[in-house]
């Protein structure tokens, strides 16, 4: 036994970390190698779980192997299995082993990534990999961004710069505009961020769910009018709902034009500037002033890690640096030298980028690109059974791996439609073969899919739409 081990009563020995550590993995490997026959959707009352995990601190420690074992049987035994390939509910989370390794790793030693005397070789890493995303959506050198927890950190950052940039602290009425089909954590940044109601602009949108372009100038000049100072349009780059996107080229010439920062939304969606269809539909994302991007949605990565990217570094230092004599140390030397807590709200924070370095490094661009092209594919494939089928109706079809339909036999009302989407989610989920939710669109309820786990079959798909087509005949409209 170590010296340190001996002094330190929080410590185990080589031996008891080694076993610990072994049986981490084999339950992590277990874990997937076992998914197939997973069911997806577990849980338990909390009364139930209480019973199982609750109780006072012990006074006097418990063997940690027979703690991972419970853990494995009563806590992950409970949870939604949001990483298995049929897991099609909101934005599916597949991860891979290499970030799961890279997170392990990082947090095995602990590293500070706040500042470059702490953390230079991590924060090389995560200026190397906000490069390689800057290159990929096209956003220029000057540019910079970086690792959050996740999209709503990351759309809050960007309208916390939006404003500093824009309204300087000249104490200004600013105002937000976006589509009502903007993901609900903008609304949510707006309000920790103190823009109440009266400054906010969710706007209509047309027939494709697209933001209504001409409400859009017309809400600017219309608040132009009033003595407000509009100062930031969001635009989407693959809603949550159906993965549409907004004419982003459109938006940033009325944002030109009015004086305004350009923010996109790409949380779930740029990933698909990795493939030519994605290219092709999410033109204009380098117009963006801000982009905000997850990499633990559809780059495959682990919770938790989100991203921002601006057209301007200099922006997010305007935005967030400030002086603490105790910090005076820390002080980077020249541009190279990123010290990251000048770039975002936390001082103290983990080195997420190593685990999309490793996937990256690991898998290369060429399987990623197969990857996410492979979502979109299935989602199509999906949409191709379902046309075949005469008792269901596409709502909205594929794009970028999400597509909304219903179950609507002929004469059914449209009360009877939405009603039938609930009771049709219910019974997936309760099946536990697959999982997915329901939305709304225009008013009405749908079932939603977003097929896009790289392990996914069309087997799975066909199997999945045989199950709804049962649990449809089980519900009587
Ligand atoms: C388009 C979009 N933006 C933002 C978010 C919020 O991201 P997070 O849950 O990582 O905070 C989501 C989440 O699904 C999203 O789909």
């Amino acid at each position: 036994m170590s010296k340190s081990v001996k002094n330190n009563p929080l410590a185990l020995s080589k031996k008891e970390m080694q076993a610990v550590g072994y049986q981490v993995i084999d339950t992590l490997i277990e874990h997937l190698e076992g998914m197939e026959n997973l069911k997806i959707h577990a849980q338990k009352s909390p009364a139930e779980l209480n019973k199982l995990l609750g109780g006072p601190i012990p006074e006097k420690g418990q063997d940690p192997l027979a703690l991972v074992e419970q853990a494995k049987k009563d806590v992950f035994g409970n949870v939604l299995h949001v990483d298995h390939p049929r897991f099609y509910a909101f934005i599916p989370s597949p991860g891979n082993f290499m970030g799961v390794m890279a997170d392990t790793l990082a947090k095995g030693f602990n590293v500070f990534n706040g500042h470059w005397l702490a953390g230079s070789g991590s924060a090389a890493i995560e200026r190397i990999t906000i490069d390689w995303l800057k290159d990929i959506c096209k956003f220029p050198e000057k540019g910079g961004g970086l690792f959050l927890s996740g999209g709503s950190m990351a759309n809050l950052s960007a309208i916390a710069t939006a404003r500093k940039i824009k309204l300087k602290d000249e104490g200004k009425r600013g105002v937000v505009y976006y589509s009502n089909q903007t993901h609900s954590s903008l609304a949510k940044g707006l309000k920790v961020l103190g823009i109440g109601e009266k400054y906010r602009r969710p706007l209509p949108t047309d027939k494709h769910l697209k933001i209504d372009i001409k409400a859009l100038e017309k809400a600017i000049k219309r608040d132009l009018k009033k003595g407000l100072t509009p100062f930031c349009i969001v635009g989407n780059a693959g809603t949550t709902n159906a993965g549409v996107v907004d004419p982003l080229k459109k938006m940033s010439a009325i944002a030109k034009k009015y004086n305004c920062w350009f923010h996109i939304d790409g949380a779930y969606g740029a990933a698909a500037m990795l493939t030519k269809t994605g290219k092709k539909a999410l033109r204009g994302i380098e117009t963006a002033d801000s982009l905000t991007l997850d990499p633990h949605k559809w780059w495959f990565q682990p919770m938790e890690m989100g991203c921002l990217l601006v057209k301007d570094s200099q922006h997010l230092k305007t935005t967030f640096q400030v002086s603490a004599e105790y910090l005076e140390d820390t002080k980077a030397k020249g541009l190279e030298e990123i010290n990251y807590y000048d770039h975002g709200i936390q001082l103290t924070r983990s080195f997420r980028a190593l685990k999309l370095y490793f996937s990256l490094k690991t898998f290369g661009l060429k399987a990623y690109k197969k990857a996410i092209q492979k979502g979109m594919d299935m989602a199509d494939y999906t949409e191709k059974l379902l046309r075949q089928q005469k008792d269901w109706q596409i709502i909205t079809p594929s794009q970028l791996g999400i597509l909304n339909f219903v179950y609507a036999p002929k004469g059914a009302t449209l009360a009877q439609i939405d009603t039938g989407s609930q009771a049709i989610a219910k019974k997936v989920m309760h099946d536990g073969y697959a999982m997915m939710t329901t939305t709304k669109i225009d008013g009405l309820t749908v079932l939603r899919m977003c097929p896009i786990h790289p392990g996914l079959t069309k087997k799975d798909i066909r199997k999945t739409m045989d199950k709804l087509v049962q649990f449809a005949g089980e519900v009587s409209l």
